[in-house]
């Protein structure tokens, strides 16, 4: 069995928590959903890049990856280039970073476009140093070694952290799941809602947790309904009137069914 040195958290508050000594080692600001995302210049394939200046306005898709002429990777830049067009109808940018040189960084692009036929044709930035991979907490050496992971972090016009997901570097991402974040986000944002497990566009909402009844009718009008008084669903189309559907989760009303 592996031996760990461990240490406790004492105090008051604290958990009985055991922790590999090491850990207290580590340092230096890690991404929090909330923090705003910080300012960088770094090179890009499309020349030099001021990060907010860059950002600021837009919904940011920036994605780390561990390195240029990699299987995985591969597969995932051809696989975002492929999905810019939906990733724009949502108003977000996407942004790449590995930890390669500029010259290998454009070799690798035109090498995927020969391979695979798709064109990267947004920013990615050669992190040469692994500067910017260490200072937004790329590197897992549990996972990785000294290649950093692949971490996803999606940022809001408001330069603020939404999501940030990491992958271990074997298993490549999903665009689909990264749309399906964005649009959650458009809802939060311009109906006030939450999304239930596995939503997808279309499907209903919830009334997020500490609104109370008096506030979801003034929001959403007659069109939530009450499972709990913890649990609460909106419906989908609540926006848009004209093509409102029953929904899924209110009781027929009278008179409502086919014909009967
Ligand atoms: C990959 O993209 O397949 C990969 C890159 C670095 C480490 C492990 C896997």
């Amino acid at each position: 069995m592996t031996s760990f040195d461990f240490f406790h958290l004492h105090g008051p508050g604290r958990p009985n928590v055991r922790l590999p000594r090491d850990y207290l080692r580590r340092s230096g600001w890690v991404p929090r959903i909330g923090d705003i995302f910080p300012d960088f210049a770094a090179p890009t394939t499309q020349g030099p890049l001021d990060f907010h200046a860059w950002a600021e306005g837009s919904w940011t898709v920036l994605f780390g990856q561990p390195g240029a002429f990699t299987p995985v990777c591969t597969t995932e830049l051809a696989g975002f280039a492929r999905a810019e067009a939906d990733f724009t109808a949502l108003g977000a940018k996407l942004i790449g970073l590995v930890p390669d040189e500029m010259d290998d960084v454009t070799g690798w692009i035109a090498d995927i476009s020969q391979v695979l036929g798709d064109e990267v044709r947004f920013p990615m930035i050669a992190d040469a140093d692994g500067t910017l991979a260490r200072s937004f907490a790329m590197l897992c050496p549990g996972d990785s070694g000294a290649t950093p992971i692949r971490k996803t972090v999606l940022i809001d016009p408001a330069l603020r952290i939404r999501m940030i997901l990491d992958y271990p570097a074997r298993v490549g991402r999903s665009t689909v799941e990264m749309l399906r974040l964005l649009d959650a986000f458009r809802a939060q944002d311009s109906l006030d809602v939450a999304t239930p497990c596995d939503w997808t566009p279309g499907g209903d909402y919830l009334v997020p947790s500490g609104m109370d009844r008096d506030e979801a009718t003034a929001l959403f009008g007659d069109d939530w309904i009450e499972l709990r008084p913890y649990l609460r669903v909106v419906n989908a189309t609540v926006l848009d009137p004209a093509r409102r559907p029953p929904c899924a989760l209110r009781p027929p009303a009278p008179g409502d069914g086919d014909g009967d």
